[in-house]
């Protein structure tokens, strides 16, 4: 099954449900209602046009790194520690988890015009700012020797767009969480997710099997099920690609003895940027 709920996106993903290799039925009508959800979402915004709205910082980034995505500590090795807590509109019930913004401040005299990349760890649930920022991100938008004016300022007109995230060699990856226990119950959390796409679907099958299940997303950035495949694992997932969804398959990530809290390279990356059917915007480079 697709996890797919018509609050997860505030675009128009034009969701086009075209055969797509490996889904079985019960896949492909999930993905045709997916595709219904994402028709009836009206286009409130287009993640990579230009927005404006103002920003404020956490003082410790820890505070980000407890946060609803569940990165948990790892958070803080992301993205040299620029993390944001974004809005329930960028956050997609978990599904905005790991997407990367561009984000400046639009007074010049204090930042710079390319301002900063952070990535969404956490979701803001405080609505009179689109983002929360770590104030290593918060920082990183300053002018030479203006970070303490901006900090001292502790909130600030920015505009953002969303950006592609870029990871150089590092793959797809998936954390096996504590939670999990052979047979009964395995949850994953995927991690460095490349591009500008949004994963909406998992499913997970012994290696060399084609007796796919399907995953939930049990909250931000982990996925779970209880009917967990013996032997070595195989995960594919539908992401946002545009005009139609697009499978990735990763054909061999967790090993046999798949242990818990342990990183497992998916041997795969996700480089797509998804096509918004929305109206042309300011997409230049700052
Ligand atoms: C920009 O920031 C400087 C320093 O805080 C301030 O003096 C100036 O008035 C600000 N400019 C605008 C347009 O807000
Ligand atoms: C913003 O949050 C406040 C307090 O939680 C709430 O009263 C208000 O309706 C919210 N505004 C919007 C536009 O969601």
């Amino acid at each position: 099954m697709l996890t797919c709920s018509p609050h997860s996106s505030t675009n128009v993903y034009i969701y086009v449900p075209q055969p797509l290799p490996f889904l079985d039925t019960r896949n492909k009508m999930a993905v045709f209602i997916c595709f219904l959800f994402f028709l009836i979402s009206s286009a409130t915004a287009c993640d990579r046009c230009v927005h404006q709205t103002k920003a404020a910082y956490f003082n410790k980034a820890s505070a980000l790194s407890s946060g609803a995505c569940g990165y948990g500590s790892l958070a803080l090795g992301f993205n040299s520690g620029q993390l944001a807590a974004g809005v329930a509109s960028l956050y997609k019930d978990g599904a905005g988890c790991g997407a990367c913004f561009q984000i400046r401040c639009k007074n010049t005299t204090l930042c710079t015009r390319e301002g900063t990349t952070v990535i969404l760890t956490d979701l803001n649930h405080n609505n009179q700012t689109d983002f929360v920022l770590s104030s290593r991100a918060f920082t990183a938008m300053a002018q030479k020797e203006m970070s303490q004016q901006i900090l001292k300022l502790g909130i600030i007109d920015v505009e953002y767009k969303r950006v592609p995230c870029q990871y150089g060699n590092q793959n797809l990856a998936a954390r096996v969480e504590e939670s999990s226990q052979k047979p009964h119950y395995l949850a994953v959390k995927f991690l460095y997710q490349g591009g500008q796409t949004e994963i909406v679907g998992v499913d997970v099958a012994q290696v060399d099997s084609s007796n796919w299940g399907f995953m939930s997303r049990n909250h931000g950035a982990v996925w779970d099920t209880s009917r967990v495949p013996s032997g070595a694992l195989q995960f594919r997932f539908v992401v946002t690609a545009g005009y139609d969804g697009k499978s990735v398959w990763a054909k061999h990530v967790l090993p046999a003895d798949w242990k818990t809290g342990a990183i497992y390279d998916s041997g795969v990356q996700i480089t797509d940027i998804a096509q918004e059917g929305c109206s042309p915007c300011d997409d230049g480079t700052w």
